[in-house]
């Protein structure tokens, strides 16, 4: 099973703030490899679709919120495959009318909603054997994909990033489970330090325990040559600081971010050259993770809080 990812384009932008303080700063476009499966999600599924190809006519069942980039890409993978799928969903069915489920349930995904109390089982091996019996057999692939072998298959996007031909030191990525950036991190070159920014409101000490779960899992050494970040907002929350840098960038700058992982990976960047974290002459790579068909579920809230931010803008 396979689609080609390309080589990953490499922006540099131009920014006074980055001029300033000497730092060269770039975007490398993950999220230009697939318009549905971009960013991390082709590689997190592998593990998983090549499993269901050992076991034909028998569903994967996964987990997400109601606007989730997993669901909407294995959706649309189980499609184009000819897999099966079931999405276990937080929240109430009226968001079976969301643009990301719309076009789940439109590539054949059968949705399940459940409360958010039954969601907090979700890792449950007694709630997943009920769901078993409710449901029939599938293959269970958890939340966000992350898996012990997505950690691993995450390694494989270093092979699509221009590391020899446009190299960067250091590479920011998002973490929501932090199985992106354990795999990440796990197969660094040595020339590249990894930035891991959680998308949640965790301490970097919390982010850091999950990564070493993940490591743990996929039977890993602990590595080295990264840094870990505290997340200072809970997930998916937006403030109207970011909503108004989220039209900037994409007014000023032609530049697209997802509002809940990206977007809080450039301005947590744009804090840290201020901070003059980075020696002059570095060059720092953000990793477009993807996630922009999770837009259609923010653009009203970047609407309404972008206007309320006054003051001046890091860039
Ligand atoms: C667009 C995007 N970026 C980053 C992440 C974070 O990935 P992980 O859960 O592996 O940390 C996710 C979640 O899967 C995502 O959808």
């Amino acid at each position: 099973m396979s689609i080609v990812i390309p080589q990953v384009p490499l922006q540099t932008l131009d920014l006074p703030l980055c001029n300033t303080f000497g730092v060269q700063f770039s975007i490398l476009h993950l999220d230009h490899t697939h318009p549905q499966i971009s960013g991390n999600k082709w590689f997190k599924l592998q593990p998983a679709l090549a499993e269901a190809r050992c076991h034909p006519g028998r569903p994967i069942l996964s987990f997400g919120g109601a606007f989730s980039n997993h669901i909407h890409a294995l959706a649309y993978a189980g499609q184009q495959f000819g897999i099966a799928t079931i999405g276990v969903i937080r929240g109430e069915a009226t968001s079976a009318s969301n643009p990301t489920l719309q076009d789940a349930q439109r590539w054949g995904m059968r949705l399940v909603f459940v409360s958010r109390q039954e969601y907090a089982r979700r890792y449950d091996p007694a709630y997943i054997s009920q769901l078993q019996q409710r449901l029939g057999d599938f293959q269970w692939v958890p939340e966000g994909g992350s898996s012990a072998a997505a950690v691993s298959a995450c390694g494989d996007i270093w092979a699509a990033l221009p590391v020899r031909t446009q190299p960067f030191d250091y590479l920011a990525c998002a973490a929501g489970t932090g199985a992106t950036a354990a795999g990440l991190i796990a197969a660094r070159p040595a020339s590249v330090k990894v930035l891991v920014m959680p998308a949640l409101k965790i301490s970097a000490v919390e982010a850091e325990a999950m990564l070493q779960a993940h490591w743990a899992a996929a039977g890993l050494a602990k590595p080295e040559g990264y840094q870990v970040l505290p997340g200072d907002l809970p997930y998916a929350r937006l403030s109207p600081q970011l909503a108004a840098l989220w039209w900037q960038l994409s007014a000023c700058y032609g530049v697209d971010l997802d509002p809940v992982y990206t977007l809080r990976v450039f301005h947590q960047l744009m804090r840290m050259i201020l901070q003059r974290q980075f020696a002059p002459g570095s060059h720092v790579a953000l990793l477009h993770t993807g996630g922009m068909q999770g837009l259609r579920g923010c653009d009203t809230r970047l609407r309404r809080l972008a206007p309320a931010f006054y003051g001046p803008l890091p860039l």
